[in-house]
């Protein structure tokens, strides 16, 4: 099956109240590790590159990497930007064949938010592309975004409701208490669920993104500090509350962090463990497998068992 948009993983997912697993991608072992889990599960699965990630990995590539996913695996996948923070960026990618774009234009004011979601929305409807938009401000660093704790608001449900009349994005990221990055909480991990289930009432329809959703998994902290990393007081959302958000109208939750302590990870302990070894495949290998492991256990065991295609 081609490319496909997030349309019906989506609709399916609203209905089933459960949320599809977005992934951030950097390169070959990601695309490999995350798209075998999915196919493994026969689940959807949205893959998803900044525009740092696009940057690095240069974007004909990624796309031919993504395309060979589509042709070897039996699972609607679909391909989104991650926070594209101007009009041209979403352009590049709505006309290189993403099937899905977000224009996280949240920094701004509500009517500068407005207009430039506006602006991208008409041009990506226009070409069969889906745009997720985003209200609020999280905490944290994200390619050319570095907002601190202070300025992080919560998104305001009235507003929401306006935002997507307004705009006409197909789905909205919205700010209860995560952050990007591995330094979530300094206490209790607590998500603001008022806050989300008074947005689902005014927007039954619009499926909301939560951003910033990696458990941060304790394991892989550890494995990376015990092999010489310095990744101290990391702390991510729990595996429970990710399934009591999906349950209660999360649609997709975005995974990037905990990724990257998967290969960060594996990469460390095969130097540490096995000095001689020079061989990129011996330790690239293990750092896909362990990227594969995190994918089969969120989508099986946290965003939804009964997930399907
Ligand atoms: O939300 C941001 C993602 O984690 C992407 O981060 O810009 O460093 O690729 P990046
Ligand atoms: P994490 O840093 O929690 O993995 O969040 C990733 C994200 O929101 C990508 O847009
Ligand atoms: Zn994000």
């Amino acid at each position: 099956m081609p490319l496909v948009t997030t349309d019906d993983m989506f609709k399916k997912a609203m209905k089933g109240k459960y949320a599809i697993g977005a992934f951030n991608i950097n390169n070959m072992e990601f695309v490999q590790g995350i798209t075998d889990a999915a196919n493994e599960l026969k689940s959807p699965v949205i893959l998803q590159a900044s525009p740092s990630a696009i940057k690095y990995a240069r974007i004909d590539y990624l796309i031919k990497m993504v395309e060979a996913a589509v042709e070897t695996t039996d699972i609607p996948i679909a391909l989104h930007l991650d926070h594209g923070l101007d009009f041209e960026t979403c352009k590049m990618c709505v006309d290189a064949g993403f099937t899905s774009v977000m224009i996280d234009a949240s920094k701004y004011d509500f009517e500068k938010n407005v207009e430039l979601t506006k602006e991208v929305v008409d041009y990506a409807h226009s070409n069969g592309v889906v745009v997720e938009a985003e209200l609020g401000t999280l905490a944290g660093v994200e390619d050319e975004v570095n907002v601190s704790d202070d300025d992080a608001k919560y998104t305001d449900p009235n507003q929401a409701y306006e935002f997507v009349q307004k705009t006409g994005c197909d789905s909205l990221a919205i700010a209860i208490g995560t952050s990007h990055g591995a330094y979530k909480f300094k206490g209790d991990a607590r998500l603001r669920f008022d806050i989300l289930e008074n947005v689902k009432e005014k927007l039954p329809n619009t499926p909301i993104v939560l951003h910033g959703a990696s458990s941060v998994i304790p394991e892989l902290v550890e494995m990376c500090n015990t092999n010489g990393a310095d990744i101290l007081g990391a702390k991510g959302v729990p595996d429970d509350i990710l399934k009591q958000a999906g349950q209660k109208g999360v649609s997709k939750i975005n995974v990037d962090t905990d990724l990257r302590l998967a290969m960060t990870g594996e990469i460390r302990r095969e130097f540490n463990e096995e000095p001689s070894v020079f061989d990129p495949r011996k330790y690239l290998g293990p750092a896909r497998d362990t990227i594969n492991e995190v994918v089969l256990h969120k989508i099986d065991n946290v965003f939804c068992s009964s997930n399907k295609a």
